[in-house]
């Protein structure tokens, strides 16, 4: 079976190519390298010892996509092409909604016209309101986005959903993902962010290598056991099986289903840290500062849903993450740029 990823050469993209082809998926990525390398795709194919086939273009780009529903039987999609950057999103909000809607209109639009509605896209925790109790639930209140692009992860569940329900030939699974971090247990693929690092993974590794002094610690007086912001981080190996048990159920049900990929538990920055600091046995220097504008206390999963539905549980343990993410920073301390 033939799954069109795009998006592939990125960081959930290229762990996910890993995992289908290791499961005998055929696969074949569109990706304009916006936001990615090639080389993330060399080495998906030097550690599975399978080729894939790239068409480096964009996924807003229709002749380009007819072309590849023309030249491969596609039964699947997997659609994570998209600009991700929260405080760009605030300053350059055309950009991302026109990117990351345009992209989905496009893609089902070719989608529609060839006949092929098995459609699996990378949503987010972040459609979810800040008011929600925890667990969240797949059923829990989402909208009131405080960006755009929450909003576009928002307004993309819509017109799926929507579609799914005005055609029952589609069938649409709408992946909502808690915190991704980790790398491939080779240290050959992993998240390579560009320029200074929004999100606590990626910093701390920078810190670790010591490419940035020390990690600022947003905020201790939140109302959890050590008063530091708590998420449900998941290693992008369990989030990229999650993705093949999404392909599985895609293509035997039909209908828009949503599933939370989350592990369910939450740590805090100072568990991170520290778990990073005992696992690695590196420094990592950190301060505390004021509150990010913005930040929640607390977010984590319910995977229920995910369990009993896609038949899919996280298995990996923060030690795992921070082991494999600093595997990852130290034998690439420039990412793919060196
Ligand atoms: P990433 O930036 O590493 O990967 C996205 C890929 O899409 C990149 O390779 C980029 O070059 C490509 N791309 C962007 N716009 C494109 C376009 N118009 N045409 C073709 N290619 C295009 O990001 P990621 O972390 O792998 O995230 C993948 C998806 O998951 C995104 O949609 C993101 O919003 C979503 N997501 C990510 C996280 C996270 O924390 N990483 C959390 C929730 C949701
Ligand atoms: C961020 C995004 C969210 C996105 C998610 C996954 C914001 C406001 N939210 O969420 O939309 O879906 O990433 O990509 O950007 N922290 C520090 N120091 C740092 C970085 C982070 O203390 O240098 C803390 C944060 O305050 C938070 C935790 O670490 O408590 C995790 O932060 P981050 O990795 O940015 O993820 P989210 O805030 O969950």
């Amino acid at each position: 079976m033939k799954v069109l990823v795009t998006g592939g050469a990125g960081y959930i993209g290229s762990h996910t190519c890993v995992e289908l082809l290791n499961e005998g998926y055929e696969v074949v990525v569109v990706d304009n390298l916006c936001n990615s390398n090639p080389e993330s795709l060399k080495r998906v194919q030097e550690l599975t010892g399978k080729t894939l086939k790239f068409y480096e273009g964009d996924v807003r780009d229709e002749a380009l996509l007819k072309q590849i529903f023309a030249e491969n039987e596609i039964s699947c999609v997997i659609h994570f092409a998209g600009l991700k950057a929260v405080g760009e999103s605030v300053a350059m909000p055309w950009e991302y909604y026109d990117n990351n809607l345009n992209s989905t209109l496009v893609l089902t639009k070719v989608m529609k016209e060839v006949g092929m509605k098995n459609l699996i896209f990378s949503s987010s925790a972040t459609v979810y309101t800040a008011d929600n109790e925890m667990p969240l639930k797949e059923t829990s209140r989402t909208g009131h986005c405080t960006n755009p692009y929450g909003w576009t992860k928002y307004m993309t569940e819509q017109i799926l959903s929507g579609m799914s329900h005005a055609d029952k030939e589609w069938s649409i699974v709408l992946l909502r993902y808690f915190n991704p971090i980790g790398a491939h247990h080779s240290g050959r693929i992993g998240e390579d962010p560009r320029g200074i690092p929004n999100n606590l993974m990626p910093y701390i590794t920078q810190v670790a290598v010591g490419r940035r002094e020390q990690l600022n610690v947003f905020g201790n007086d939140y109302d959890t056991p050590d008063g530091t912001g708590v998420r449900d981080y998941i290693h992008v190996v369990d989030l990229a099986r999650g993705h093949v048990a999404a392909v599985k159920y895609a293509t035997e049900n039909a209908g828009c289903e949503v599933f939370n990929l989350g592990t369910g538990t939450g740590y805090s920055v100072l568990d991170m840290v520290h778990t990073f600091i005992d696992v690695n046995r590196v420094a990592v220097p950190y301060k505390i500062v004021e509150r990010r504008p913005g930040d929640i206390g607390t977010c984590y999963a319910d995977p229920a849903k995910s369990a009993e539905k896609l038949h899919w549980k996280a298995e990996k343990t923060l030690a795992d993450m921070c082991r494999d993410s600093w595997l990852w920073q130290s034998t690439n301390p420039m990412g793919y740029g060196e």
